[in-house]
């Protein structure tokens, strides 16, 4: 495997170049992996008494802070071994490593000496490097989150529930990452996390699409229309979709969140998505029942199949 030429560290992402269909497997398994040490570190956390939500602290922490501890109890010792497991994935890594000024206010309104500014969202600001990649560097908000998600308000009679964008969690940036992946998008990898609690990715190039581009045609297979009586989002284009066999709401693929691969297709960068709160649901049942049978067959219409002569 290649360097990353600012980490050192070993890459499949370089410029516009697609990984081969093995590589993007390989990208998708290491991030699986990668969600599962961060399980096993919240839940070795959580073990001794360490709080995880917000989730700042617990993706920051260092592991020098608990070697010492490790020798004390099974407990400290699973979560030290967490810890490890975890940032052999994430690393820390600093800005001044990708040419940001350290110690300034503003180090992204700055510029970097080695990256060249490409865009700017809500959640990251996006860079270009000399050999094409794309980094992304998702800043942290107040009250430690990061990124985005969604809530969801119970509404009235005409529509059920109301998906509203809210601050999201480290470990849902991690699952954001994650759908991309899963939904054929721009291949993208975790490259580090600063000490500040910025969040490094680092993803495939791809060309822009015209911004006003109608892309509800055009969004990944398998992902399935929500009818707008169950749930409204906050968030252009709101879609049902099966992760591990839970379902998840994924929004926002509007044409700034698509660009155009190398070899032609059209890959999402970016989405807003959340787990649809399957105990919240309860209350509703038409609901419930309609996402139980897509579940099941993707094209299960609004109210349930009913033999004609129970009409
Ligand atoms: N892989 C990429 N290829 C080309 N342009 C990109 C890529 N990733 C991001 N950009 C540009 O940067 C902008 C912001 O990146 P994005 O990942 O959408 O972050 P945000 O969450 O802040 O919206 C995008 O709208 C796009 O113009
Ligand atoms: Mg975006």
């Amino acid at each position: 495997m290649q360097a990353d030429p600012f980490t050192g560290r070993p890459t499949r992402v370089r410029g516009s170049r697609l990984p081969g269909a093995d590589e993007q497997t390989a990208l998708q398994h290491d991030h699986e992996r990668g969600l599962e040490t961060l399980a096993r570190l919240r839940a070795a956390a959580e073990g001794v008494g360490f709080g995880t939500d917000p989730d700042d602290d617990l993706v920051l922490s260092a592991e020098d802070g608990l070697s010492l501890l490790a020798g004390a109890d099974a407990l400290w010792s699973e979560l030290d071994a967490a810890l490890g497991a975890f940032r052999a994935w994430v690393p820390l890594v600093s800005l001044g490593q990708f040419g940001f000024p350290e110690d300034a206010e503003d180090p992204f309104g700055e510029g970097s000496t080695r990256l060249r500014r490409i865009g700017s969202g809500v959640e990251a600001s996006a860079f270009q490097a000399e050999d094409g990649s794309i980094y992304k560097f998702f800043l942290p908000r107040e009250g430690g989150r990061i990124g985005g998600s969604f809530t969801f308000v119970r509404d009235g009679h005409e529509v059920a529930f109301r998906a509203e964008a809210s601050l999201g969690s480290y470990r849902a940036l991690f699952e954001k990452l994650h759908l991309i992946l899963s939904l054929g998008g721009m291949p993208t990898e975790v490259v580090g996390l600063t000490p500040e609690g910025v969040l490094v990715v680092k993803q495939t190039a791809g060309e822009r699409l015209p911004e006003n581009l109608d892309t509800s045609a055009l969004l990944p297979a398998g992902l399935i229309p929500i009818p707008s009586r169950f749930l409204r989002a906050q968030r252009d284009h709101p879609r049902l979709w099966f992760q591990g066999g839970a379902p998840w709401l994924v929004a926002d693929l509007h044409a700034k969140n698509l660009v155009r691969a190398a070899d032609g297709s059209l890959r999402v960068i970016d989405l807003l998505a959340a787990p649809m709160p399957r105990r919240q649901f309860a209350g509703e049942p038409l609901l419930a029942s309609w996402l139980d049978r897509v579940a099941r067959d993707p094209q299960a219409g609004l109210l349930e199949a009913v033999p004609d002569d129970e009409l």
